[in-house]
């Protein structure tokens, strides 16, 4: 069940230090309630002995309650209040409240979706419950004295991590400026698909080492035999579409962090993030036509609605390289730090934001992508089409000879 937001004003607590689940669930509050117990019939085959240790659990559970540093969260304290309401006075028995008095009613229907459960069980039930948030908390405390990054296994071309809330998906090939290969492509979409499942409240994007990334990697065109370019391009498009894709359909807040350059797909797929943070160190640069290629990544549609048409055809037509400024001004990039705090700084942000209620991020994020999501898969379809083509151009060949060519002889 979900609370409504006013349930959450109803059970902050008033003075800082109180134990947040006191004042509504403190036997003081329901006077000498957690003596009341009526004994079920059923269960009178328990001796007065077992009886005894199991009132006495209760107590206990309601003592260390009161000394809980944390917030267990609303639907816990729900959890709790009907526990201790069905302990101690049996199933529920209060009229049902109107459906404007959400507090009342949504501990109305906690307590009364316990059913017939006994007390005896609803003691127990209590005080599991009671049990495992201390457990939680102890080695939450433990964790918090030294708050550490999960790093998950699996990746060669790119690092992920979780911690406060938050997926960290790291570009790592930085000797080659994070250029895409093949199998980062392959990297990054299963990374998404595991960050859209886990439970953080918001995934990262960024790069490691001095670039943001310098796109796909053109070695992705070389060493294939003559006889094989339509279907290194056929796949290629396939394995893009399939990319492009998994950023369309995110469904929680994805964040680029632009540590540094970005060029190419890069550069488009920042029009996909729901926010994007720039260091004043990163620049922007869609080199298509210089390379004989095309726009992707949505860019042919979201550039012209973010920037307007001219400012948007300066970059994807005429290679127009932008500085963090100019990106900011044109829509692409939320804001632009200063290099030395850009990292502190936008953590600090980024962990505030990552400790809102996740779900609410998640069901806003994918209301507001909704409205254009089959547009963008057919965007995307359709550039990948022209790419498919222009990867077979003498253009686009030519070009990426010649990138390679002046490398040999540096
Ligand atoms: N594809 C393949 N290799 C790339 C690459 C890319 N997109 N970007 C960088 N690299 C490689 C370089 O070839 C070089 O490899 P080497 O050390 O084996 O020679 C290494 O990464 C470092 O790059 P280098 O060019 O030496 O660094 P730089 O600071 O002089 O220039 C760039 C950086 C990004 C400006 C330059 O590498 C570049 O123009 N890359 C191509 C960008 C591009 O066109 N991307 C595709 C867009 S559609």
């Amino acid at each position: 069940m979900r609370a409504p937001s006013v349930w959450l004003g109803a059970l902050v607590p008033s003075r800082p230090g109180e134990s947040p689940v006191r004042e509504l669930l403190s036997p003081r509050r329901a006077p000498g309630r957690a003596q009341a117990v009526c004994i079920p019939a059923i269960h009178l085959h328990m001796t007065a002995a077992t009886m005894q240790v199991s009132q006495k659990d209760f107590e206990k559970a309601q003592e260390q309650l009161k000394l809980l540093k944390k917030d267990p969260g609303n639907e816990t304290k729900l959890k709790l209040y009907a526990l201790f309401k069905q302990a101690t006075e049996g199933p529920c028995n209060s009229p049902k409240p109107g459906m404007l008095d959400f507090v009342k009613k949504a501990k109305w229907d906690a307590w009364n979706s316990l059913g017939n459960l006994s007390q005896d069980d609803a003691r127990e039930k209590y005080t599991e419950l009671v049990s495992g948030l201390v457990s939680a908390e102890s080695a939450g405390q433990h964790k918090d004295a030294s708050p550490e990054e999960n790093r998950l296994g699996g990746y060669e071309t790119i690092i992920v991590t979780t911690k406060n809330n938050i997926t960290k998906i790291m570009f790592n090939r930085p000797e080659k400026k994070n250029a895409i290969n093949h199998k980062m492509y392959r990297e990054i979409i299963k990374a998404l698909e595991e960050a859209g499942k886990d439970d953080s409240a918001i995934a990262v994007i960024t790069g490691n080492g001095d670039y943001y990334s310098s796109g796909n990697d053109l070695s992705n065109f070389t060493g294939v035999k003559p006889a094989e370019m339509k279907k290194m391009a056929e796949d290629g498009a396939v394995l893009l579409k399939e990319f492009v894709s998994h950023f369309i359909d995110f469904p929680k807040p994805l964040v680029a962090v632009v540590n540094g350059p970005a060029v190419g797909i890069c550069v488009t797929l920042l029009g996909l993030c729901d926010i994007v943070y720039a260091s004043d160190r990163a620049t922007f640069h869609c080199p298509f036509s210089q390379l004989g290629q095309s726009p992707e990544g949505c860019s042919s549609y979201l550039f012209p609605k973010i920037m307007g048409l001219a400012k948007a055809n300066e970059v994807l037509l005429f290679n127009k390289k932008l500085t963090a400024a100019d990106a900011c001004v044109q829509g692409l990039v939320t804001e632009v730090f200063p290099d030395r705090t850009f990292q502190k700084e936008v953590w600090a942000r980024l962990e505030a934001y990552a400790s809102l209620p996740k779900n609410s991020l998640a069901v806003s994020k994918q209301l507001i992508r909704s409205i254009e999501k089959e547009k963008l898969h057919a965007v995307s379809s359709k550039e990948c089409e022209v790419l498919k083509e222009r990867w077979l151009s003498d253009e686009c060949i030519n070009a990426i000879v010649t990138f390679f060519q002046k490398k040999s002889k540096l």
